[in-house]
């Protein structure tokens, strides 16, 4: 989708995804540390993720953001995917590649941005995701931003070669706590 805002918070922004971004995504999702509690099994590779992203162009059912801090530091990516249009709902994802800036509210700070966001200029009606049960830190972000467990997808998906469990969570509109952080929108050229 062609975003037209930069969506910024207190310590954070986010920005629309370039092509450019492909070599730090690359990166981060082939980071051990960072995909162990990640739904991927396949190594990525430059070309092919560049090739991916060209695909992108006229999706309308995605919208997807480089993270960066407010200096200017690239620090991870986040979106909607899924976007429902009839339903109105949306998938939500959120990957802080580099480690240094884990732990620091910033996670809670990007969904919260994201989701304010999408509740108010898409109008989104209800957010949901498929978590690791592996995965404390998302599962504290989500439960401190109102979302609540749907069900768990019992051994649902190969990764590593082991069968994973996930939680499928969902958040709606009106049960939304959004996290103490500014939120403003900016023009893209800005
Ligand atoms: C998951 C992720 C987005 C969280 O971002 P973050 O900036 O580290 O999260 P925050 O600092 O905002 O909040 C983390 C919360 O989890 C808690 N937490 C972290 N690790 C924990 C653990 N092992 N056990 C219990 N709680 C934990 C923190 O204390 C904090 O809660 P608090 O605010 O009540 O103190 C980030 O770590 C990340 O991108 N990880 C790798 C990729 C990933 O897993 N993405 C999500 C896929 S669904």
């Amino acid at each position: 989708m062609e975003i037209k805002n930069t969506i910024v918070g207190d310590h954070v922004r986010l920005r629309p995804l370039t092509e450019a971004d492909m070599v730090l995504k690359v990166t981060w999702y082939n980071d051990a540390a960072v995909r162990k509690t990640l739904v991927v099994d396949e190594h990525f590779e430059q070309e092919k993720t560049m090739a991916w992203f060209r695909t992108l162009a006229d999706n309308d059912a995605r919208a997807d953001f480089l993270v960066e801090s407010l200096d200017g530091v690239p620090i991870g990516v986040t979106g909607l995917i899924d976007i429902d249009r009839k339903n109105k709902t949306a998938q939500c994802y959120c990957v802080i590649g580099e480690k240094a800036y884990w732990g620091q509210g910033l996670g809670t700070e990007i969904h919260s941005i994201l989701f304010q966001w999408g509740f108010e200029t898409l109008g989104i009606e209800k957010i949901w995701a498929h978590i690791r049960t592996n995965n404390p830190a998302i599962f504290r972000v989500v439960e401190k931003l109102g979302f609540q467990i749907e069900g768990t997808l019992r051994q649902d998906k190969i990764v590593d070669g082991q069968r994973i469990d996930l939680y499928h969570i969902g958040l709606l509109r009106q049960e939304f706590i959004p996290a103490h952080t500014r939120y403003e929108l900016s023009s893209v050229s800005d």
